[in-house]
């Protein structure tokens, strides 16, 4: 508890799709909020963002609601001014915005890679460059990413070339900003059971979702899929003085999946 204490987060991407569990934005956001940052919840959909909040605030903590897309700039531009307005810093910038664009080459139009590169790699890229500026003028701050086991490995489709690209940036950045005192980081989660991860296929292909599930399971050398909470423990990790000597890496979440996938 209060590894967080007296510091200001901003998760975005911090609602959440519907679904049987809890997704990995709003399941950091929480995580953040129980060790004792004051958060803002930021979404293109205002109705998630305030039931992350509603759940931070039930268990006592201090969240705040904020709508924006981070496909479009002008929006991008709201979210640290929201920010220093409620809590007057900004110590923890969490991106968590994915969506999965992943066709087949021929499959994909040109739009399609358009939006999987704008949502999954531009706009947390032009998130970061709203938040950057401030956090070198204070000197501090944690930027977290979160990547993908898509990042990781081969793929021609939208989403795993911008997630190979969030990992890029993530060293990049890295790089750039460590003599600022910025640490810049990436969670890469394997096989998680959330709502993006089981219920979407689900919702696409008509299966029953355990069944998805179990094969999902399966494919992981721990034979389990992980959960959101697992993402958001190496969050608070990641975001904490624990890991002040830490920056530029790319961490796997994914009970030895990218090991796996990467030997077969
Ligand atoms: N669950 C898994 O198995 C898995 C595996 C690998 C990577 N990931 C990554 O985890 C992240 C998402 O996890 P989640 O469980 O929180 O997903 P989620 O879809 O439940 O929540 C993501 C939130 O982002 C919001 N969002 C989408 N586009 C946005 C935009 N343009 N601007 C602002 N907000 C936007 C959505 O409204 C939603 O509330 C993604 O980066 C995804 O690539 C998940």
């Amino acid at each position: 508890m209060n590894r967080l204490a007296g510091k200001t987060a901003v998760v975005v991407g911090g609602g959440q799709r519907p679904g049987a569990t809890i997704g990995n934005g709003r399941a950091t956001a929480v995580a953040f909020a129980r060790e004792g940052a004051q958060v803002l919840v930021v979404d293109r959909d205002l109705e998630a963002a305030k039931d992350t909040v509603a759940q931070i605030r039930a268990e006592g903590g201090n969240g705040h609601p904020h709508t924006a897309d981070i496909t479009r700039p002008a929006d991008c531009e709201t979210i640290p001014r929201a920010a220093t307005a409620t809590f007057g810093q900004v110590d923890i910038l969490h991106n968590n915005v994915g969506v999965v664009v992943a066709a087949g080459t021929e499959a994909t139009s040109y739009d399609d890679w358009e939006r999987g590169l704008s949502i999954n790699l531009t706009g947390l890229w032009l998130v970061c460059r709203q938040f950057l500026p401030l956090m070198r003028a204070q000197g501090h701050g944690v930027v977290l990413n979160i990547s993908s086991l898509a990042g990781l490995l081969p793929g021609a489709n939208p989403y795993s070339i911008a997630k190979n690209g969030v990992n890029a940036l993530t060293r990049g950045l890295a790089l750039e900003y460590a003599p600022h005192g910025i640490r810049v980081n990436a969670i890469v989660p394997g096989m998680i059971d959330t709502p993006i991860g089981v219920d979407r296929v689900a919702d696409a292909t008509g299966r029953d979702r355990d069944e998805i599930a179990a094969a999902r399971a399966a494919q992981v050398p721990m034979r389990r899929q992980g959960s959101a909470w697992d993402i958001a423990n190496a969050a608070v990790f990641l975001a904490s003085d624990e890991a002040s000597y830490i920056t530029g890496a790319v961490l796997p979440v994914d009970g030895g999946s990218a090991l796996h996938t990467s030997t077969n």
